[in-house]
């Protein structure tokens, strides 16, 4: 029986945020299990906007370990990078012969970096959904987990493929977007009324699942709560949205879920929650930081994943090359 295909893409900049861990790479440690797989690390994406290169490579290197340490397993799926699997490029070119000029001006993520980076509005930041079509369809994906923001360049893909099947046969598998099962939603510590996310101007909004214990305490510490009259300890979003993330982030980390936690908590202050909370958060993510330097500092088994990630994925993404080659001329 073959599996359903997933793929995921990984920005090679800027760490994970335990809402990042709790959302999406709890998901992957599921999908990886009966699905096929492919995770990668979009550094042809990175490049859109100036990358200093040292940095971008080390950043490439702290992605594969850090998400090996959190359990993405290279025997069962496949971890790679984006530009060791040249295929990614060779259907972009492609792709890029079948995108209307017109469609993409309508991409609004484009408008929005283009105004970000306005003194680099670069030809690939323009086309940079047609190599994300190309990633997609290269797998010949059943599923692609899609965020809000994303939706409108998953939609892109499907048109592209679809205009291409019409005019050659069924080349490409049209992919459905996958609404992942919600993880659970983590929110900035800073304001618990918006998501927690590692672009927020305030660090400590933010927790890094790289960040030391120390920090961690610190940033729980500082967490807002919410001022109403009876200083008391229950869960709801509208109301008590600070508290409300604190008992979610508790309960991911113990694995308890939160019915069981408020009744131990409703008699209790702020701080004693917050102090259970980071101590949960930390022994949470203390094994995957012990890992993560073990792996991190073995550049001989970071080349063997990498290798083994762009070998399993050229398998795949080279039959579908093909026939896109031959379906064009080539
Ligand atoms: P960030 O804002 O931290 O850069 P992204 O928007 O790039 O995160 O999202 C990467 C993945 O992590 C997505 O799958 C998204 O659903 C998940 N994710 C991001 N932030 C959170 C959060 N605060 N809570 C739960 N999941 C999140
Ligand atoms: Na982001």
């Amino acid at each position: 029986m073959t599996k359903p295909v997933v793929l995921s893409g990984i920005q090679p900049t800027g760490g994970m945020t335990i809402g990042n861990y709790v959302g999406a790479i709890n998901q992957w440690l599921n999908l990886q299990e009966d699905h096929d797989s492919f995770f990668m690390l979009v550094d042809l994406h990175a490049i859109t906007v100036r990358q200093d290169p040292k940095i971008l490579r080390e950043r490439v290197l702290d992605g594969i370990a850090l998400y090996t340490a959190c359990g993405i397993d290279p025997q069962k799926a496949a971890l790679f990078v984006q530009s060791q699997v040249p295929e990614h490029a060779q259907l972009a070119w492609v792709l890029n012969c079948y995108a209307q000029m017109g469609e993409l001006n309508r991409m609004t993520q484009f408008k929005d970096k283009s105004s970000k980076h306005a003194n680099n509005v670069n030809v690939g930041l323009f086309s940079y959904p047609v190599l994300q079509a190309a990633d997609i369809l290269l797998y010949q994906a059943d599923q692609v987990p899609v965020g809000e923001d994303q939706k409108q360049h998953l939609e892109l893909t499907r048109d592209i493929a679809t205009r291409f099947n019409n005019l050659y046969g069924d080349v490409f598998k049209i992919p459905q977007p996958f609404i992942p099962e919600l993880g659970a939603r983590v929110m900035s510590l800073q304001d618990p009324l918006k998501k927690m996310s590692k672009s927020d101007d305030n660090p400590n909004a933010f927790i890094m699942l790289l960040d030391e214990p120390k920090k961690i305490e610190k940033k729980l510490k500082k967490a807002v709560t919410d001022s109403d009259e009876q200083a008391r300890i229950y869960f709801d979003r509208d109301e008590k949205p600070g508290v409300s993330n604190l008992l979610t982030l508790l309960s991911v980390a113990t694995k308890r879920p939160i019915e069981q936690l408020v009744p131990e908590y409703e008699d209790k202050m702020y701080g004693h929650l917050k102090k259970d909370t980071a101590e949960a958060v930390v022994a949470m993510i203390e094994p995957i930081q012990e890992r993560f330097k073990v792996i991190r500092e073995d550049q001989a088994l970071l080349d063997n994943i990498m290798r083994q990630g762009a070998e399993k994925a050229s398998i795949r993404a080279d039959k579908t090359l093909k026939a896109v080659y031959d379906a064009v001329g080539f």
